[in-house]
């Protein structure tokens, strides 16, 4: 079992550039199952997430290679519809597959992602979207069989609650449904405007994607393009929290400011000097950091759920009580049982989360209940006086590339060690690329999941 082990109070001083978006990286991978050609994904993030998705991919008869952060989807010879429930597993956002699945098969079969650390995570929206356009669900012993024999058609659909991978599945559906298919309500992240992007330079017709309302015309059929993935606005925006939290000076470039808009005003509140423009965000933190008295997590452009618990983190040494309220899943405050762990003063009720800032923290011995709140436990252990120890590194892995290189980059002394006690060596080795499938290319979908027959 791997662990990180940071000594704290070391002031985080520099440049550094954040990874690709996993939550863009994600939707366009599976958006690329629905292309009958070859797409070329750039900026793509190494984190277990991805490799995750490049398991589903292959198992759907993709051929996927990955080299340095491009990953080459040749979906061609897709010839599988079902994802078993090991790789739906890997990964809970997996559901993010049965739009381009169902879109290129006109059959999809997964099993239900079930819920995560952070919530039931619900897909009734997807399932309702897929309705809509078309498909007829069966459901089996946890498995969801979607049949859509004369493929899908186009539809208004108004979401209950602007939910990102419901959006994002409706939009890839959509993009070769027959017809119009209008969505009311969308999720307005720029994870969606990165999509319709992708989906767009692959030849749909997609407008009004980062509005509320968005409109797809379906296409016949979509071709490969190459695609830059978006910079990583939870990633950056945690790594700014760490410059915070350590009385640091750092700059974070190659991002897109707007994209971590909600997140600015409330570094200034809590006393930080904050320098933007086109392409980077510089922050400067005081001596002691200001209470931030309400935050309420929103839908984008509101403060986005996932900077919540690196908030949280901060929020522990600043001088007064602040509050946060998470409004978007149910349980997303196991990380605070922990940051208690460092003499954090944290109490929650429901969904409001008090925090009376103390003087100093005490390094602890810690486990990381999740990807974000693990993050939040590293930049307390950055904060904190003494040596903490983490593990659930599994958790942190699936959405930050190598956070001890980027740190120990900013001054801090963070080595990620084995159980058995040696520092893991930073290697440029890459992981041995998914063994590709061995499929004729252009069979079309048919038969049987995995029969490979070609109609
Ligand atoms: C995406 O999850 C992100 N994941 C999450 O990031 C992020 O926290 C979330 O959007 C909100 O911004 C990816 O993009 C891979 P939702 P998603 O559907 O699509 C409820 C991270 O840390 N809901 O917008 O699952 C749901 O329970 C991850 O990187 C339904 O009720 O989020 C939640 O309360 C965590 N029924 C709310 O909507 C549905 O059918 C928001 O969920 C779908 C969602």
């Amino acid at each position: 079992m791997e662990k990180l082990i940071i000594n704290g109070q070391k002031r985080l001083n520099g440049e550094i550039e954040v990874h690709g978006s996993k939550n863009s990286a994600l939707p366009i991978l599976a958006a690329a199952a629905l292309v009958n050609g070859v797409s070329e994904i750039h900026n793509c993030p190494r984190l277990t997430d991805i490799d995750a998705a490049i398991h589903i991919l292959t198992h759907l008869g993709c051929r996927v290679s990955r080299s340095g952060h491009t990953v080459t989807v040749d979906a061609t010879a897709m010839n599988n519809w079902e994802v078993p429930d090991e790789l739906m597993r890997e990964m809970r956002s997996s559901v993010v597959f049965l739009g381009a699945i169902l879109g290129r098969a006109g059959r999809a079969k997964l099993s239900a992602p079930g819920g995560c650390e952070i919530g039931l995570r619900p897909i009734d929206l997807h399932i309702s979207a897929m309705e809509q356009l078309g498909a007829v669900l069966e459901e089996d012993a946890g498995k969801l069989d979607f049949h859509a024999p004369n493929g899908l058609a186009g539809a208004r659909i108004t979401l209950a609650f602007p939910s990102v991978g419901a959006t994002e599945n409706i939009m890839i559906a959509a993009a070769t449904a027959k017809g119009r298919t209008i969505i009311t309500n969308a999720a307005r992240e720029p994870e969606i405007s990165d999509l319709a992007d992708f989906l767009n330079g692959s030849g749909a017709r997609i407008h009004g994607a980062g509005d509320s309302t968005v409109i797809i015309d379906g296409v016949e059929r979509l071709a490969g393009t190459c695609h830059t993935v978006i910079p990583d606005r939870i990633a950056a925006s945690t790594y700014l929290l760490a410059g915070a939290v350590t009385q640091g000076k750092i700059c974070v470039r190659d991002i897109v400011p707007a994209h971590i808009g909600a997140l600015l005003p409330v570094l200034k509140e809590a006393g930080c000097d904050i320098t933007a423009s086109g392409r980077w965000v510089c922050l400067s933190a005081p001596p002691r950091l200001h209470r931030v008295k309400m935050t309420r997590t929103m839908p984008y452009p509101g403060f986005p759920t996932d900077v919540q618990a690196p908030l949280t983190a901060m929020l522990t040494v600043a001088d007064g009580t602040s509050v946060i309220v998470e409004n978007i899943f149910e349980s997303r405050y196991k990380h605070a049982a922990e940051l208690v762990r460092f003499g954090a003063k944290i109490s929650v009720e429901g969904r409001m989360e008090v925090i009376e800032g103390v003087p100093y923290l005490t390094g602890a011995s810690v486990v990381a209940p999740d990807l974000r709140g693990g993050f939040a436990l590293i930049l307390a252990g950055l904060a904190a006086r003494g040596e903490t120890v983490i593990t659930g590194l599994e958790h942190i892995d699936r959405g930050y590339e190598t956070p001890e290189a980027v740190l120990c980059a900013l001054g801090a002394d963070v080595k990620r060690i084995q159980e058995h006690g040696t520092a893991k060596e930073f290697t440029t080795e890459q992981p041995a690329a998914d063994r590709a499938n061995s499929f004729a290319p252009g069979d079309r979908l048919s038969g049987t999941p995995q029969s490979g027959a070609a109609e």
